[in-house]
């Protein structure tokens, strides 16, 4: 079974709010797009881009590259324009009694 990390507190990730967590040579994003938390790996599959900078868009749950401004779902990690093309990784996200925690590999 993957290991599942403690982020926070749901109540410390309000809605529009991202954190980065560092995991071992990890750098994740959690972010709660509109209620719904979600964790992308904070390293934009381009030029490395550090994603978790970007601005969130709550209407359709992306987040733009603060470089070249490819945006990317963060329900799958897919770039949804250029200049990226290949998927970032996104991580199962649960919430345990009131905790948000991140399943890595
Ligand atoms: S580094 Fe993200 S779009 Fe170029």
């Amino acid at each position: 079974m993957s290991p599942l990390i403690d982020i926070c507190p749901l109540a410390e990730l309000p809605p529009g709010s991202k954190r980065l967590v560092e995991h071992e040579d990890l750098e994740i994003g959690v972010v709660n797009c509109a209620g719904q938390i979600f964790a992308i790996e904070d390293r934009c599959s381009h030029d490395d881009g550090e994603l978790v900078d970007g601005e969130l868009d709550e209407t359709d749950c992306s987040i733009e590259c603060p470089r070249h401004g490819s945006k990317f779902d963060l329900r799958t990690g897919k770039p949804m324009n250029l200049p990226a093309y290949v998927p970032v990784d996104t991580f199962p996200v649960v919430v345990e009694d009131g905790v948000i925690r991140v399943e890595v590999d």
